[in-house]
């Protein structure tokens, strides 16, 4: 089992405002919210409302429903041209395969993240191969972001990326 606390720790600090797309039920979205804490929020969106209602009734329950922001967004766009220029920290785990448009969906992270805002992104190795994942990271690359390092995370491809802009 992944232990999400560990993976975004070193990652997500205090009043940090950070994002999680494709955030499910929030197994990741939780502990970033405790870990940006009350002066800080995560912008959590999902295409399906079902996930950000348990994410939302899972985030009351432990007290942090303050600090998130929940969407439901469209297969085509995210939602987020108000967060431009905002965001610290970005997770995209185990959500790209699933997304048709993948250059739509970094050119909208890109346009929030502030100057060398930080982007995780993991793929699960189960349902996506190294060549694939080759190619997510040649189109990641292509919209404004240079990869930092490979991580170390247990049946994924990961990658932790840094936000370009053209006046950096
Ligand atoms: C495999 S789950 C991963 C959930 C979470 N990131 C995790 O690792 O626990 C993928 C999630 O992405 C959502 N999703 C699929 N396509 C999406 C899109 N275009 N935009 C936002 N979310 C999407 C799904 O509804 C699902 O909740």
């Amino acid at each position: 089992m992944q232990d999400p606390d560990e993976i975004v720790k070193p990652f997500v600090e205090e009043g940090m405002s950070t994002l999680d797309i494709g955030c499910g039920m929030g197994f990741f979205s939780l502990p970033m919210a405790k870990l940006v804490g009350e002066k800080g929020r995560v912008v959590c969106i999902d295409l399906q409302e079902k996930m950000i209602e348990g994410l939302l009734r899972r985030a009351k329950k432990a007290g942090l429903a303050d600090r998130i922001d929940a969407r439901v967004c469209s297969q085509s766009s995210l939602g987020v041209s108000d967060l431009a220029g905002k965001i610290d920290f970005a997770l995209v785990f185990a959500l790209v395969h699933e997304v048709p448009d993948k250059e739509n969906l970094f050119s909208e992270i890109h346009h929030t993240m502030k100057p060398a805002g930080k982007l995780l992104l993991a793929e699960p190795r189960g349902h996506v191969s190294k060549p694939d994942f080759a190619k997510t990271l040649s189109v990641v690359q292509s919209r404004g972001f240079e990869v930092i390092r490979d991580l170390e995370i247990r049946r994924s491809h990961t990658v932790l990326l840094r936000a370009l802009h053209s006046s950096a």
